[in-house]
């Protein structure tokens, strides 16, 4: 056995079979070494407990990113469900647990297993990409029939002739001293780290561009990164088509074509206004007949039944239901025959189907036009229903009451 003290790194015994090095290990484990390791060509039964490995802290590590993840995921789809941008979706309440349930899931796994993989890589002061051993010529038979156990000359307790004496007394086929020698740098690969920080930086550049883009403007034309859907041939407005008389791609529309947005410039039909005041007449393009009645009356079963009631009471199955419930703050709809709503003019009820008031959402959106005021009328009918005087009633009509 020849070295020199400063090249030392370890001492290496080894064992013809595994008893032998459980036993060794056990001696190894009282005399209180901690930077040691045995290496086997198979997994030894009952090694951990003689070497005395304690449970590792990683489920911990994994536990607390597996919370870390849960908190982000919940904060992620509060915050921007609920608070930054609110959005209905699917008639969901703004704020749900089990909507969000796969996210909460995905992060979660997520974040477990980045903390399981570099945890472990962590605490095992992983990568190390060289080690003395890998050049030693016994060493070899570690992958065949032989059994090593290596003490390392960096252990607290580590005292050449104190540790070679202990190796020697648990029966080794030879104990040798391991010198430093490795071919490679047991530190990363140089362009290797190199890469990676590149790479790191490299990745950051799209999000400047992001953030470039958000804060000015620009005139250029953007990037056609496949041009040739962009550039098939087709004519684009503007541009000259000699198929036509007129050498123009572009058609005039129709004649009678209506815009999209209708009526733009008709404010007591689109806004139930005339100079700002709401108007007390049907807009003259509304034919107050039978038809428009009837139209009025299914769309206020559609879209006013609902909580309104049928005989616009306040009473439909939504405000029943939430009467039940007695969840939170609730509004009831309201009594629509009410004195103040047969007085209101009908450009401010029409106003109320298309914008809303109060706690009521308009229905604008939902209904045309011509079908708000359809529905107004058939709100006129229905409060007329409700408040006729016994005096406008027919004898024959008084009869029945009776
Ligand atoms: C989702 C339930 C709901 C629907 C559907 C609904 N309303 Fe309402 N409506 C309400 C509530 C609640 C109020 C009372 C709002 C308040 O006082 O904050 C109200 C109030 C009203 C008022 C009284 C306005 C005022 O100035 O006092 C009218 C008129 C009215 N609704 C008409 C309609 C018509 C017409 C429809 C169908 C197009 C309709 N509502 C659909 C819930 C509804």
């Amino acid at each position: 056995m020849s070295h020199h003290d400063d090249d030392l790194h370890g001492l290496l015994a080894e064992y013809e079979t595994p008893s032998a090095l459980v036993a060794a290990c056990k001696k190894v484990r009282d005399a209180g070494y901690a930077k040691w390791d045995t290496y086997t060509p198979f997994p030894v039964h009952g090694i951990e407990k003689a070497m005395g490995i304690r449970m590792t802290g990683l489920p911990w590590i994994v536990l607390a990113a597996a919370l870390v993840g849960l908190a982000s995921a919940v904060g992620l789809q509060w915050w921007t469900n609920a608070v930054d941008y609110k959005f209905i979706s699917s008639g969901k309440p703004m704020w749900s647990i089990p909507a969000n349930v796969p996210v909460y899931f995905e992060l979660t796994v997520l974040f477990s297993a980045f903390a399981a993989l570099f945890g472990m890589l962590i605490l095992n002061n992983l990568p190390e990409p060289s080690h003395p051993l890998d050049h030693l010529q016994a060493f070899g038979r570690v992958t065949d029939d032989r059994f090593f156990l290596y003490i390392e000359k960096g252990d607290a307790k580590f005292d050449l002739a104190e540790t070679q004496r202990l190796l020697d007394g648990t029966h080794p086929v030879t104990v040798d001293a391991v010198n430093e020698d490795r071919r490679t740098s047991d530190q990363l690969p140089k362009p290797l780290v190199l890469a990676a920080a590149v790479i790191a930086v490299v990745a950051l550049v799209p999000f400047a561009f992001i953030a470039k883009a958000r804060a000015t403007k620009t005139d250029k034309p953007k990037i056609h990164a496949m041009g040739d859907m962009d550039w098939q041939i087709k004519f684009q407005a503007q541009q000259p088509n000699p198929l036509f008389s007129n050498g123009m791609a572009m058609r005039a529309p129709e004649p009678g074509t209506v815009a999209m947005d209708e009526h733009p410039d008709d404010e007591h039909l689109t806004a139930g206004k005339v100079d700002g005041q709401f108007v007390r007449t049907f807009p003259a393009s509304v034919t107050i007949d039978d038809a428009t009645m009837a139209r009025g009356r299914d769309r206020y079963q559609v879209f006013c039944a609902p909580c309104h009631g049928v005989s616009g009471n306040g009473d439909g199955p939504v405000a029943q239901r939430a009467m039940t419930l007695a969840e939170g703050t609730w509004v009831p709809p309201t009594a629509l025959g009410q004195d103040y709503l047969r007085q209101m003019p009908v450009g401010q009820l029409y106003d109320v189907v298309n914008n809303g008031v109060r706690n009521m959402p308009g229905y604008g959106s939902q209904i045309p036009v011509d079908e708000r005021w359809a529905v107004v009328l058939y709100l006129r009918a229905l409060q007329k229903a409700k408040a006729a005087p016994v005096g406008e009633l027919t004898d024959a009509e008084r009869a029945a009451l009776k």
